[in-house]
């Protein structure tokens, strides 16, 4: 497939990705999307190897990474921290260098976002960030690939995240919204309002596109939405706050009632999983007709799929 060159390049927040990059990747996601359906592998990692360094539990990345490169003929390693020196008595640098050595590439997902940039920047080999504290942007690819898919194009459309406004994947899914012109209204209780350095960082992205991208904590902003996404209140790391976000975040429970609120019966749900039912999301909503968790869930890997191709072979393979 024919696009911008991102050979080479390591993905840790997006916000050094063009657009047309971004917009790149997408397209070889739906295609590696119709393949698979098709039953046709091509075994374009034979010869390469993947570490995947977990700090933090996985299931959709883990398996989206292990798969798509497995199943191409390449050779990913499962790494968790209680197996591999990481900071402990060897540095970081020392293990990013030794890792660049021996593999084609790095998946990381960890706690601090400062320990994926300095594996990418001392391994000299493409890294990949699987979630820190601060970032999901492979998530983020697999949030608008699912987008397009039911509306066609997701510029324009309004997607709406009622929650923790504060978490990796909001803040991934701000960074996107705002590159691609896709709209987005972040619905969350004051406390839990994005850090204002992010929308400094958003400004001109935003001029490009015409993206609007605003932070309430009025629940009625969810009115005329096209998607509504939540995802944990608690996430990984954070479990001892668990009694104060419940009683933050009660009153922004994605349900029936809010549903009908956004006045559009095609909108959708969205959640990157995993679901915490009865909390954020009510079984109703997850599993009624206007959710697309599932197909969200799927578009991990092929997003995932395109990256690594993308960034680890030439664009005749793909
Ligand atoms: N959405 C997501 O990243 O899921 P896992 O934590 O299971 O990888
Ligand atoms: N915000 C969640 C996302 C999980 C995929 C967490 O960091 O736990």
């Amino acid at each position: 497939m024919q696009g911008p060159d991102i050979k080479g390049r390591s993905l840790l927040n997006l916000k050094n990705w063009t657009p047309e990059e971004i917009r790149f990747l997408l397209r070889i996601a739906v295609n590696e999307k119709k393949n698979s359906r098709e039953g046709i592998i091509k075994r374009r990692f034979e010869g390469k190897t993947l570490a995947m360094i977990f700090e933090k539990r996985s299931t959709r990345t883990r398996c989206s990474f292990e798969t798509a490169f497995g199943e191409e003929g390449g050779h990913p390693v499962f790494l968790s921290p209680s197996d591999i020196q990481l900071g402990g008595k060897e540095s970081l640098e020392d293990t990013a260098r030794v890792l660049g050595r021996m593999f084609s590439a790095i998946e990381f997902r960890g706690f601090s976002q400062k320990t994926v940039e300095e594996l990418a920047e001392k391994s000299g080999i493409p890294v990949y960030n699987g979630l820190t504290d601060e970032y999901h942007p492979t998530q983020a690819l697999a949030d608008i690939m699912t987008l397009s898919e039911e509306f066609g194009s997701p510029v324009g459309k309004n997607l709406c995240f009622v929650g923790d406004g504060r978490n990796n994947v909001v803040r991934s899914l701000i960074i996107i919204c705002a590159k691609l012109g896709v709209n987005c209204t972040v619905v969350s209780p004051e406390a839990l309002h994005p850090e204002p350095d992010l929308f400094e960082e958003i400004n001109p992205w935003i001029r490009e596109s015409g993206a609007k991208i605003t932070v309430t904590a009025d629940i009625s902003a969810v009115n005329n939405a096209d998607a509504i996404y939540t995802d944990v209140w608690v996430s990984m790391g954070e479990e001892d706050k668990k009694e104060e976000r419940v009683a933050l975040l009660s009153p922004y429970q994605v349900n029936d009632r809010l549903f009908e609120m956004t006045g559009n019966k095609n909108c959708i749900f969205l959640h990157c999983l995993p679901a915490v039912k009865g909390e954020e999301v009510t079984v109703s909503v997850f599993e009624g007709p206007s959710s697309r968790v599932w197909e969200q869930a799927e578009n991990r890997k092929h997003t995932i799929k395109a990256i690594m191709l993308a960034t680890l072979l030439n664009q005749d393979v793909y």
